[in-house]
């Protein structure tokens, strides 16, 4: 059976979101709403996996729906909710707990890192992280996932999981009417050209984080004009002016990485930014850089602030979105509940 392509992605709801998560994903799925159905979920079910203060949780499921709807992502061409709101996520997580292998879950490299030595302290939930996202995903049977490289392996769990299903139940999956037997398809992942890698203003060997301690560091999406313009002028370089081809970027990471961000800010290549600015002094191409960033961000920081104001409509799009998400969720959910082998009554 061929499937319908729909775009499903998930972003958890920690409250600050920054250039790195603007440039590395967001553009990106603001774009894909142009050619595809979107349904974009705040994750707030797999927050809850590590520890999270009840009241910033509540505030951060807010702040970031309202920056992806300022940032361009339109709540009624795509569907926008959390989580939690559509149980059929869990429901369904709970037959994929029941469908993966423990030596499936064991491999996780993000479960080994965040569990860190102390691993018999871990939540269960974080244990079966991943079989919850493939739940995200397939309760929409949805085809492509614009996610990070951190996200693949989790990804590759969701196929896997997904054809174990389709295998351990193909003779039902068939009398369900599917005569292929196939009723999950195999998500993949999405990377664009848009998406930038953004690394850290302080050492452009490290990702841009929300954890690195120096606010220095990173460019949040509701930071003012100064504050922009004094971290972008604070930012590391090295010596050399900058270099008119591309090549001449390597070993330079802090170089490379703002060209990077003026580049993807524009859309360009970083070899067209070079074209214009190689030759110059980092002091000249920083404020070029600092004035896109404010002209860009500025904007957008303003926007959250408006969303920000009125929290009855926050939630009444979720609300909508929820309801959009769940027409689609539970008739597969119901069908998956038949092939199971589950009574409904
Ligand atoms: N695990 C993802 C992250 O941390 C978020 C996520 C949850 C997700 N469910 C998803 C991403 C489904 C893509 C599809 O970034």
């Amino acid at each position: 059976m061929a499937f319908q392509e729909r775009v499903f992605s998930g972003m958890q709801p920690t409250g600050s979101l920054h250039l790195g998560n603007y440039l590395g994903a967001m553009l990106q799925w603001i774009k894909l709403q142009e050619t595809h159905e979107c349904i974009y979920c705040v994750v707030d079910m797999h927050a809850i996996t590590v520890w999270q203060d009840p009241d910033q949780l509540r505030s951060a499921i807010r702040q970031v729906t309202a920056a992806y709807i300022a940032s361009g992502l339109d709540p009624k061409r795509s569907i926008l909710f959390n989580q939690s709101e559509v149980s059929e996520h869990a429901e369904l997580a709970w037959v994929f707990n029941c469908v993966a292998r423990l030596g499936w879950l064991n491999r996780m490299t993000q479960f080994k890192e965040k569990a860190g030595k102390d691993r018999e302290n871990a939540s269960v939930g974080l244990y079966v992280y991943p079989d919850l996202m493939a739940a995200d995903i397939l309760a929409y049977q949805a085809t492509h996932v614009p996610v990070g490289h951190d996200q693949k392996q989790h990804l590759e769990l969701a196929r896997d999981i997904a054809q174990k299903f389709n295998n351990d139940f193909g003779p039902w999956i068939e009398k369900a009417g599917y005569e292929d037997g196939i009723f999950f398809p195999q998500p993949e992942p999405v990377i664009t050209g848009l998406a930038a890698r953004v690394m850290s203003l302080r050492d452009g060997t490290k990702k841009m984080s929300k954890s690195e301690s120096s606010e220095l560091s990173r460019i949040n999406l509701t930071d003012d004009a100064d504050t922009i313009a004094k971290k972008i002028q604070k930012a590391r370089t090295d010596p050399e002016a900058l270099p008119s081809e591309e090549k001449g970027l390597e070993g330079r990471p802090e170089a490379e990485n703002l060209v990077g961000i003026y580049a993807a800010l524009l859309g360009k290549a970083k070899a067209d930014v070079l074209k214009e600015f190689g030759g110059a002094q980092f002091s000249v191409f920083k404020k070029a850089l600092a004035e896109l960033c404010v002209t860009r961000l500025v904007p957008i920081a303003v926007e959250i602030e408006h969303l920000l104001a009125d929290e009855g409509e926050i939630d009444r799009i979720l609300a909508d979105g929820a309801a959009r998400a769940r027409a689609i969720a539970r008739p597969v959910i119901n069908k998956v509940k038949d092939i199971v082998g589950f009574v409904r009554t």
